[in-house]
């Protein structure tokens, strides 16, 4: 998601967890949100007022009573020309400030005069995070709406283990992405997504199987969802937990799978990523096949299993409006995604290349190539999430 447009007013407080709003306002510059800080006294023994001017490319505010600041911009405007304000570290002594409603300097004053959302990242000692006195204060905090990310567990620097870890920037840059989100684009769309492997049942012990991992497959379910469309996902044997806010269909077989799938119709979008089984056998037997000293092994006879992609993308009243399929190949990755394309209906296909020397298959990075009417978009290698991000932002253009 990007933030273009957007204005945070980012209040950095003591802590030695101040070095990853470093982090944060570039992650926030990088999404096109433009970023005002705040830094406390105390934040300023961890972090210089420079470092922050220099990533922010804004002038940074220390001090309540400084003329030159008062006379650029007053302390109530300087909340109030926000978006949101965040507090990142949020320490032990801004939080009780905050719930008592204190303003004893330009960071509290702020807290106490903004109009605008706020959100907290606490960053502390496990035991002050596990303190009554904060844990009061959070709880004064939340039901006034304040926002809150982590703080996380882990090892600390003061080395105890134990919640109280700054949540990573890459985590608060999401929550402020979901407090400052627009309304969604894909709200009031249904998406069916396909993803996994399928079994296909040699007798009742023995199946036949490959090795699809779902990530990509479950990865686009979430970020279909994250835009506002109520997902459907179908998916095979994996050893996934079911994305948040999704609908999961669990199938073994090609034949559930494409009946799992005609049963969701209608659809706005489909997207096809599961890595579904050509052949079953022609005959599964009931009993397991027993194995006789001596004797031949048994051939399996196999027949073909209906192409799902290529059954729902067919014309018709009740094809989805967009139609997504995969092609994962070894070798001449655009020429097959091409005439894959074409020969089952899609309207796009991602390629991918699962050459195990690419570690894409069952990995965490993928690297794709969207084949459309239009031609070929060579995507660069990301992260699984981050290509199920970006597609679904594609989808959602593309149905505008
Ligand atoms: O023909 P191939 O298996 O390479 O095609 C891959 C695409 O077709 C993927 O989108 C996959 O989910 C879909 N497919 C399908 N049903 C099949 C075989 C493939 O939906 N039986």
């Amino acid at each position: 998601m990007t933030l273009a447009g957007k204005r945070v007013l980012l209040i950095v407080t003591g802590g030695i967890a101040a070095f990853k709003a470093l982090e944060l306002i570039r992650l926030l510059r990088k999404s096109g949100c433009a970023v005002t800080c705040v830094l406390t006294k105390g934040g300023a023994q961890f972090v210089t007022p420079l470092s922050l001017q220099a990533l922010s490319e804004h002038h940074v505010y220390t001090d309540l009573f400084s003329l030159t600041d008062e006379s650029e911009m007053g302390h109530i405007q300087l909340s109030r020309s926000a978006d949101l304000v965040v507090v990142a570290p949020a320490s032990a002594d801004i939080l009780a400030k905050m719930a008592a409603g204190l303003a004893d300097d330009l960071a509290s004053t702020l807290l106490l005069a903004t109009d605008k959302r706020v959100l907290v990242a606490p960053a502390m000692n496990v035991r002050m995070w596990s303190h009554p006195a904060t844990t009061a204060n959070m709880a004064t905090l939340a039901a006034r709406g304040v926002a809150v990310i982590g703080p996380d567990e882990g090892a600390m620097a003061c080395n105890e283990f134990g919640a109280g870890r700054l949540s990573e920037p890459p985590a608060i840059l999401a929550a402020i992405e979901a407090l400052l989100a627009g309304p969604k684009p894909l709200a009031g769309r249904h998406a069916l997504v396909t993803s996994g492997p399928t079994h296909e049942p040699i007798d009742p012990v023995r199946y036949i199987a490959n090795r699809s991992s779902g990530k990509q497959g479950h990865a686009i379910a979430a970020a279909l969802a994250g835009l506002g469309a109520r997902v459907t996902l179908v998916s095979g044997p994996v050893a996934l937990p079911d994305p948040a806010g999704v609908t999961v269909v669990r199938i073994e077989t090609a034949a559930q799978m494409l009946a799992a799938c005609q049963a969701a119709l209608p659809a706005d979008i489909a997207v096809f990523a599961a890595a579904v089984a050509d052949w079953r056998m022609a005959h599964a037997t009931d009993r397991k096949m027993k194995k006789t000293p001596g004797g031949a092994p048994p051939a399996l006879e196999l027949t073909p299993n209906p192409d799902i992609l290529a059954t729902i993308a067919a014309p018709g009243p009740g094809r989805p409006g967009l139609v997504v399929g995969f092609a994962a190949e070894t070798h001449d990755l655009r020429h097959h995604a091409e005439d894959k394309r074409r020969r089952k209906g899609a309207d796009w296909i991602i390629a991918n290349d699962v050459n195990p020397a690419t570690g894409i298959m069952g990995g965490t990075e993928n690297q794709i190539h969207l084949v459309s009417a239009a031609g070929i978009e060579d995507w660069p290698r990301l992260a699984k999430d981050d290509v199920a991000a970006r597609l679904a932002i594609r989808i959602a253009d593309a149905l505008q």
